[in-house]
């Protein structure tokens, strides 16, 4: 498979430019569970996908850079003298923005050409963003020998989106999409970034997602005022972040807030506490209490959080009313993007097909299904 990608984007790059390229894949990401519980420094739950960005790239014989978006048909010059976010920059600001973090170390990069294709639905909430960051930060270490550890490369990628995007997001996709192993998802304690992984193969029940296809692209805002919240309380509780806080301490400030931070907070603290839950049921084998973990973990973020939208609560709650679907939940940054679901596995052609036609019925458009597999982070092929 990887070797019929490499041979196509191969021979794309060569139809423009003069080089032979270096191939990097980079994989999207799912997350069991803990949602915006990362940059409180706590716990998450994600895997890399076999859905990702594959790039070619090669030293420029030109004093530009080329950057060629097959997907989206369009083409970049970038002047490395001038690196600075566009406004709507799209795609653009993921790769403008990486090479702007990698200078801003004071490494010299020279013109280099680019050419990349993706298989992640954009605003799905499967990170194609963090695949493409990490796809240009691996390409260019690589390409130009830079020298740069997995682990600075993901927090280049992460300023990047900070930087030149304006999403102050944690460290959960960069680090999936880096460190992801195949078959297995990873219980990342976002404080020290140390992780164990654990196998996602059951017996009789699969993961399956949901795409509501309800783009979540326009609410940067929103993502950067629950950031906001959890900051406040933690300063207010005087701890660095909410990962040091509990509930029994929130519940102390709790006439210094409003109730709608108080249930933002909550649900951090709660969010984590059920990660390491989860951990701990899929040790233990209890499948059934931790499909039971990620139903709570939705009612969480669609009350207390407030970080769901009208489908995705709907796909949830006909998960909830089903015999066959043992949990489900919203996945990512929220107001739209997929649900992540585990059910029998001898029922998912016709949940698929129930869940496709009520869907339809209810919002008069179409909700998309994915299976992925658990897969190597990025990498070169
Ligand atoms: C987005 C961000 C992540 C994380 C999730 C929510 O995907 O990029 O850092 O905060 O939302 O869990």
């Amino acid at each position: 498979m990887n070797a019929i990608i490499k041979d196509d984007i191969v021979k794309k790059f060569k139809q423009r430019f003069p080089n032979d390229p270096i191939v990097v894949k980079s994989p999207g990401r799912i997350n069991l569970i803990g949602e915006h519980t990362d940059y409180n420094e706590g716990y998450v739950f994600p895997a890399a996908i076999d859905k990702g960005i594959t790039a070619a790239f090669s030293k420029s014989k030109n004093a530009f850079c080329t950057i060629v978006s097959l997907d989206f048909e369009e083409v970049m010059e970038l002047h490395l003298d001038d690196v600075k976010a566009i406004p709507k920059g799209n795609w653009r600001n993921y790769i403008i923005g990486v090479v702007g973090e990698i200078q801003k170390k004071g490494i010299q990069l020279e013109p280099f050409d680019m050419v990349f294709t993706g298989d992640i639905p954009k605003g799905a909430g499967l990170s194609s963003s963090a695949a493409l960051e990490n796809a240009v930060a691996y390409g260019l270490n690589d390409l130009f020998d830079l020298g740069l550890s997995k682990h600075e490369l993901i927090f280049i990628s992460q300023k990047a989106e900070h930087h030149y995007v304006g999403v102050r997001c944690g460290i959960m996709d960069q680090f999936a999409s880096m460190f992801g192993e195949e078959d297995r998802a990873l219980l990342l304690d976002c404080r020290n970034l140390e992780f164990k992984t654990y196998p996602l193969e059951f017996e009789d029940y699969q993961v399956m997602l949901i795409n509501t296809n309800v783009s979540h692209s326009l609410v940067d805002a929103e993502y950067n005022d629950r950031r906001a919240v959890c900051e406040k309380v933690a300063n207010l509780l005087d701890v660095p972040f909410l990962r040091d806080a509990n509930e029994a301490s929130l519940y102390q400030i709790k006439d210094q807030l409003t109730e709608v931070e108080y249930q933002k907070a909550l649900y951090v603290i709660q969010e984590n506490d059920r990660v390491l839950r989860a951990g701990k049921m899929l040790e233990d084998g209890d499948l059934q209490g931790f499909g039971e973990l990620l139903f709570e973990a939705h009612g969480g973020i669609q009350h207390q959080f407030k970080v769901s939208c009208p489908e995705l609560d709907f796909l949830v709650e006909k998960g909830k009313a089903h015999p066959d679907v043992i949990g489900s939940r919203m996945m990512g940054g929220g107001f739209g993007g997929c649900t992540i679901n585990i059910l029998k596995k001898d029922a998912v052609a016709s949940y698929s097909e129930e869940i496709s036609k009520q869907y339809k019925d209810t919002f008069g458009k179409d909700c998309s299904i994915y299976f992925v597999k658990l897969s190597q982070g990025t990498h070169k092929i």
